[in-house]
């Protein structure tokens, strides 16, 4: 993360677009913000639109705003985020999902930084700073026809590459203390972490990066047997996933049975685990795990999961 520190000081000061890359839960959004920050631009708007959280129909107008009477529903004139981050910087996450249509609308806009609302006419000058950010193979998008070439070029100015955790375990016992005595200090705790749990979440996979050591730090706060719970899970891992009660229930049980339990557990485990990397942003999981967004919201239900109430 220094050489990141480094590039984001050296940039910060430029208007260069910056786009930011890496999986879900390197810390893409903090890159962004820490850009907005050390710029000339600190003190304007930080507008973040989230292009996979938004029906692409709506993304038009969320980005640019519209007149009123551009279409059904459009009682009034609504400004985009564009003009909301005027002398600041928009930070457009999950670039990948932009429809193609927006994308070139977006081309147009970076290259002179004007642009005119849904079902209007005029132009709007705008000064922000633009930063985006995906966790996808843009390159694999591109060679499918998903994402524009140009655009790319356009947006890659500055490429900063966020390595996921396991690349750079150096930093795991700094980022581990470092949550440990910010929880500590917010659930008024005063829990520590033994050398063999350091040792533990060092080798960790990470697989959903600093967002998962930061929630596992949390919970071994907040549980009374949290560093118990992480061991549970660590030999779980390294046992493999479903093996803890195989042995003892064989006997009661025919194959075909627990093969649907089996089925049911690791459909469960790869929806939690895909909802809280998208933050519980249902549609980028059904898109990730390949289903409808209805399917995805009964194996929610079926699985009697709920959001978390609370996120930090
Ligand atoms: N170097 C770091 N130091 C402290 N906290 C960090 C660091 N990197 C990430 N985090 C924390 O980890 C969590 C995830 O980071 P962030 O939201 O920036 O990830 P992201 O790459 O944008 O993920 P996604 O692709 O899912 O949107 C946040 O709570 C963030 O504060
Ligand atoms: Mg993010």
């Amino acid at each position: 993360m220094r050489a990141v520190r480094t590039v984001i000081e050296s940039v910060a000061d430029t208007d260069a677009t910056v786009l930011i890359r890496g999986e879900s839960g390197v810390g893409k959004d903090l890159v962004a913000r820490a850009i907005h920050s050390a710029s000339g631009r600190g003190h304007g708007p930080f507008v973040k639109v989230n292009c996979a959280a938004i029906p692409p129909g709506l993304l038009e107008s969320e980005l640019f705003g519209h007149e009123k009477g551009a279409f059904t529903g459009a009682h009034r004139r609504k400004p985009g985020q564009f003009e909301y981050a005027n002398k600041g910087t928009i930070y457009l996450d999950e670039i990948a999902e932009l429809p193609l249509a927006l994308q070139a609308k977006l081309l147009h806009v970076l290259q002179d930084f004007r642009f005119s609302r849904v079902g209007g006419h005029g132009l709007i000058d705008v000064d922000a700073r633009v930063v985006a950010a995906t966790n996808r193979d843009l390159e694999h998008a591109m060679a499918r026809s998903e994402f524009r070439e140009d655009l790319y070029y356009r947006l890659n100015v500055v490429e900063i590459r966020i390595p996921p955790l396991r690349e750079r375990r150096g930093e795991i016992p700094l980022l581990a203390s470092a949550f440990l005595s910010r929880f500590n200090e917010q659930y008024g705790r005063a829990k520590q972490l033994s050398s063999e749990t350091m040792a533990r979440l060092t080798e960790h996979s990470w697989s959903g990066n600093v967002r998962e050591l930061e929630n596992v730090i949390r919970r071994m706060v907040v549980l009374t047997d949290g560093e118990q719970a992480f061991e549970a899970l660590v030999a779980r891992q390294r046992n493999g996933h479903a093996s803890t009660h195989a042995a003892a229930s064989i006997a009661s049980e025919g194959l075909r049975e627990i093969a649907r339990r089996g089925a049911r557990e690791a459909e469960r485990k790869a929806l939690v685990e895909v909802l809280d990397r998208v933050q519980w942003n249902r549609a980028e999981a059904s898109r990730i795990l390949k289903v409808s967004y209805k399917t995805l919201l009964n194996k929610i239900s079926e699985c009697k999961l709920s959001p978390p109430s609370r996120r930090f």
